[in-house]
C-alpha cells in the first residue's frame, strides 16, 4: 500500500519531533510493508521567511494532492510583530484549517500509569481514571468569524455558528461516543451567547439519532472546574472552537505533559495530524523536546486516514512500552533521574515496532 503524506514540520520544535515520527513511521512501514511516500512543505514562519508568506500556494496543492497532512507546529516570538493576519497562527495554521477545510478536531488525553505522578491532581482524583476525548469545532466560530478589526480605539471579533455547522461537529462527538464508554458532554454558553443556544438546541437534535448516548450539558465555566475536580465524569467533550482550544489545553495538563498529546483534525476530504501543544521556542533546537505527541500523531493518521489500526496499534503499543521501560524526556522526568534526548527517545519507539 503506498500513502501519500505532506509533511510540514514548521517552526520551533517541529522539525526535530517530526524527524522522530518519521523514524517511527519507516519502521512500522518495514513491519508492515507500507510504503510512505513523504513530500516535505513549507508553513509558518519559516515559509514567511522564505517564501514570504506562511501558507505559500505550493503547499496547499500539495496537501491537496496528498493523503494526509502531517504537521509539526508553527509559530515563535520572532514572527509575533508582524500584523495578526500574517503571523504564523492566523496566516499559516487557521488558513490550512479553513482552506482544506478541517471542521473536527479530536484531542484524546490519557494518563499512562508509570507518569501519572505528573498528574497535578491528587492521587485519589487520578485513581477515578483520566480518558478525556475532546471533540471541538475546529474551522469556524470566533476564530473565523467576520467582521473582526482591531484599531487604537477598538477591538472586535464575531461569533457564528450555523446549525450545519453544529450538526456536522455534533455527529462526530456521537460517533467517538459510540466507540468509547457511551457518555458526552457537550460544552457551551447557553446562558449568555446565542451562538450556545443554537449550539445547545442542535446537540439535542442530533442526540435523538444516539439514544446509547448519555448526554448532559455544561457551561464552560462550569466544566473548566469540572474537569479540576472529576476528570473521570468526562468521556467525550464537544464543544465549540474556542472552548475546545481552552478546555484541551487543560485537560492535556492532567496527562503531566503537553508533549505526549497527539490530535487529529478531519476535513470532507483530507485529514492533517499534529501534537496539541506548540512550538515551544524556549527549547526548540535542544533535542531535549518530547517527541511522543509527533509520534502518536502519525499512529492517529494510520487510524484515521489509513483505517489501519493494526499498525496504529503497533506505535501505540510501542510508547505505552517505552514509558513503561522507564524511559523519559525531560518532560516527564521531573527533574528526577536521567533525561534522555528527543532522538533517543524516537529510537526507543522505533526500536519498540520490530
Ligand atoms: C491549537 C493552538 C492554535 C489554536 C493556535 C496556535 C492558533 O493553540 O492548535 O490549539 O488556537 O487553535
Ligand atoms: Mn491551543
Amino acid at each position: 500500500m503506498q500513502y501519500k503524506v505532506v509533511v510540514l514540520s514548521g517552526d520551533g520544535i517541529g522539525p526535530e519531533v517530526m524527524a522522530e515520527a518519521l523514524k517511527v513511521l519507516r519502521a512500522v512501514g518495514k513491519k508492515r510493508m507500507l510504503d510512505f511516500d513523504f513530500k516535505e512543505g513549507l508553513i509558518g514562519g519559516i515559509a514567511i521567511d522564505t517564501h514570504d508568506t506562511a501558507l505559500p500556494e505550493e503547499t496547499l496543492s500539495l496537501c491537496r494532492d496528498s493523503d494526509a497532512v502531517l504537521l509539526g507546529s508553527i509559530g515563535g516570538p520572532k514572527w509575533d510583530s508582524l500584523p495578526p493576519e500574517e503571523r504564523p497562527e492566523l496566516g499559516g495554521l487557521l488558513a490550512i484549517r479553513k482552506s482544506l477545510k478541517l471542521f473536527a478536531n479530536i484531542r484524546p488525553v490519557k494518563i499512562y500509569k508509570e507518569v501519572k505522578d505528573l498528574c497535578p491532581l491528587a492521587p485519589s482524583q487520578v485513581a477515578r481514571g483520566i480518558d478525556i476525548l475532546t471533540v471541538r469545532e475546529l474551522s469556524g466560530g470566533i476564530y473565523f468569524g467576520k467582521p473582526k478589526k482591531v484599531d487604537s480605539h477598538t477591538g472586535m471579533d464575531t461569533m457564528i455558528y450555523s446549525a450545519e455547522e453544529v450538526e456536522k461537529i455534533a455527529r462526530v462527538g456521537f460517533e467517538a461516543a459510540m466507540n468509547r464508554r457511551k457518555k458526552l458532554t457537550s460544552v457551551d454558553k447557553a446562558n449568555v451567547l446565542h451562538t450556545s443556544i443554537l449550539w445547545r438546541r442542535t446537540v439535542e437534535k442530533v442526540a435523538k439519532e444516539y439514544p446509547e448516548v448519555s448526554v448532559n450539558h455544561m457551561y464552560v465555566d462550569n466544566a473548566a472546574m469540572q474537569l479540576i475536580l472529576d476528570p473521570s465524569q468526562f468521556d467525550v467533550i464537544l464543544t465549540g472552537n474556542l472552548f475546545g482550544d481552552i478546555l484541551s489545553d487543560e485537560s492535556a495538563a492532567l496527562a503531566g505533559s503537553l508533549g505526549m498529546l497527539p490530535s487529529a483534525s478531519l476535513g470532507a476530504e483530507i485529514n492533517l495530524f499534529e501534537p496539541s501543544g506548540g512550538s515551544a521556542p524556549d527549547i526548540a533546537g535542544k533535542g531535549i523536546a518530547n517527541p511522543i505527541a509527533q509520534i502518536l500523531s502519525a499512529a492517529m493518521m494510520l487510524e484515521f486516514s489509513f483505517k489501519d489500526l493494526k499498525s496504529a496499534n503497533d506505535i501505540y503499543a510501542a510508547v505505552e512500552k517505552v514509558i513503561a521501560s522507564g524511559l523519559r524526556t525531560a518532560d516527564l522526568a521531573g527533574g528526577k533521574g536521567h533525561a534522555v534526548s528527543t532522538s533517543a527517545m524516537g529510537d526507543a519507539v522505533a526500536a519498540a515496532i520490530s
